[in-house]
């Protein structure tokens, strides 16, 4: 079985939620203490084996590139300063994987993105991670555990969730029969269904682990819900070829892709942060005083 190597990252989305901010600068390099977003989910994938990073990104989204290169203008200061290991930590992040970028030239949804890297994943399973969402899991992380249950039944497996009934219009919906714990053998996938027609309420979170043959069917598959090309769309006709898997993913989810969501993970990032959670649970303990008067 070919291993898990490569992970498609799509970052070319505008990240409306969060304008005026993403108007000049990528929501995904919106910061979580002082790391961009996009910086902890690239370690995720690679904490799971991942190898090269291809990013696919927009004409807007530069910003990405130049974080994951080298910055020899800003080291040559910092070394004068006698800031070796700063030096050291940023270029850390440069050597971190091969970093591949691919411009999809037009915004036609999350297929289309994952389609445009199509020629640089070439003939072998791969990730799709998707920015918006931090998963936090210390033990194995949100995509590793995906690539294991890859390696048990070598299918495509998507991350899911359990999500109230009023939310599935949210997300794509997954339907199929229970394997083992947390894990079922889809049968059954809609894109962002309405409430009274979702056929369960087991939500894709942004994370698959897929076969090659998805491209084919990505190729095929005419445009869905909002005129995109709907990532599902392709999957529920390539479940017409191929046994697909889900698999509820372990750990705490933050939606970073909304305000209150982003708020939320800055403020649990900072209380697992050695070097300010104390200063942050007694400044979160003095709010709650003056909230209550
Ligand atoms: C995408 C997918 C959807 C999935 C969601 C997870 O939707 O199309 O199936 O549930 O990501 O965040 P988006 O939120 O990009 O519209």
């Amino acid at each position: 079985m070919r291993e898990v190597k490569k992970a498609v990252i799509p970052v070319a989305g505008f990240g409306t939620r969060f304008l005026p901010a993403t108007k000049s600068t990528p929501k995904e390099m919106l910061p979580i203490i002082d790391k961009p977003i996009i910086h902890y989910i690239v370690e995720e994938a690679i904490k799971s084996g991942i190898e090269t990073i291809i990013f696919v990104t927009g004409r807007h989204k530069r910003a990405i590139e130049d974080y994951f290169d080298y910055y020899p203008e800003l080291e040559s200061i910092l070394l004068k300063n006698g800031k070796k290991e700063l030096v050291e930590s940023l270029r850390e992040i440069s050597n971190m994987a091969e970093f591949v970028y691919v411009r999809q030239k037009e915004q036609l949804g999350l297929g289309h993105a994952v389609l445009t890297a199509k020629h640089i994943v070439g003939d072998e399973p791969f990730a799709v991670l998707l920015g918006d969402e931090l998963i936090i899991n210390d033990k194995q992380p949100a995509i590793g555990q995906l690539i294991s249950a890859y390696y048990k039944f070598g299918k495509s497996v998507i991350g899911t969730m359990e999500v109230s009934k009023e939310d599935v219009s949210k997300y794509g919906i997954v339907a199929g029969k229970s394997i083992t714990e947390g894990i079922k053998l889809v049968d059954y996938m809609v894109e962002k269904p309405k409430p009274e027609e979702a056929p369960s309420t087991s939500a894709i979170i942004g994370r698959y682990v897929l076969t090659p043959t998805i491209f084919e069917e990505l190729e095929k598959t005419p445009l869905g819900k909002g005129g995109e090309l709907q990532l599902t769309d392709a999957m529920v006709n390539l479940l017409k070829k191929e046994a697909i898997y889900s698999k509820d993913i372990e750990g705490i989810r933050h939606d970073t892709g909304n305000k209150l969501g982003y708020l939320k993970a800055i403020i649990d990032f900072a209380l697992m942060s050695e070097d300010i959670k104390e200063d942050i649970k007694e400044l979160i303990l003095k709010k709650c005083k003056e909230i209550n008067g």
